[in-house]
């Protein structure tokens, strides 16, 4: 039996410690529970190098697990040698992490701002389009880290919508 070539997904931040594990988790999960997981082949990275090879934030870990998601990334660095190869789609938080990503490289045809599958975005600036940055937060306050949990299971519902449409489309 052959079975059908995984898609790659590769959700991008900056220090791949809280913006960019939280939505691969929430694809994983969401994908999970729609019985479509086998079909992808989904990791995430950071443009920076600061924190490569530590887990996810606590805080990211603490208001994923109360969701019942589970966040299994070990941060590292994007790889524009493979990574670009491997990953048909590439997911960038924000506007910063995509400019970083096409001076890397990166094609212009792959990469999207997640939030561009976001339906409750629709007719946006790019300016709202942008997942926020949570890690300067408070340390004991994960309010900050809700409302980015929030963004990426509505952006990831619809990148999952739009993927398994066979159409790899923004909303
Ligand atoms: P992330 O958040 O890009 O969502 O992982 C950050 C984590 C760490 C830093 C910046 C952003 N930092 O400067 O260390």
């Amino acid at each position: 039996m052959t079975s059908e070539p995984k898609l790659g997904v590769l959700f991008v931040c900056l220090g791949n410690i809280c913006r960019s594990p939280m939505a691969e988790g929430v694809f994983i999960h969401l994908a999970r529970k729609r019985g479509v997981l086998e079909r992808f082949d989904v990791d995430s990275c950071g443009t920076g190098r600061w924190h490569v090879g530590n887990p996810p934030d606590h805080r990211a870990v603490a208001v994923a697990f109360r969701r019942g998601i589970q966040l299994p990334s070990i941060a590292r660095q994007l790889d524009p040698k493979t990574d670009f190869k491997r990953f048909e789609l590439i997911l960038a938080m924000d506007r910063a992490n995509r400019d970083a990503l096409l001076v890397a490289g990166a094609p212009p045809e792959q990469l999207y701002l997640l939030r561009q599958f976001d339906r409750t975005t629709e007719g946006h600036q790019e300016t709202g389009l942008e997942v926020p940055d949570p890690y300067f937060g408070p340390e004991d306050d994960d309010e900050g880290f809700e409302r980015v949990l929030d963004m990426l299971e509505t952006a990831c519902e619809g990148l999952l919508d739009a993927l398994t449409e066979d159409r790899a489309d923004p909303a």
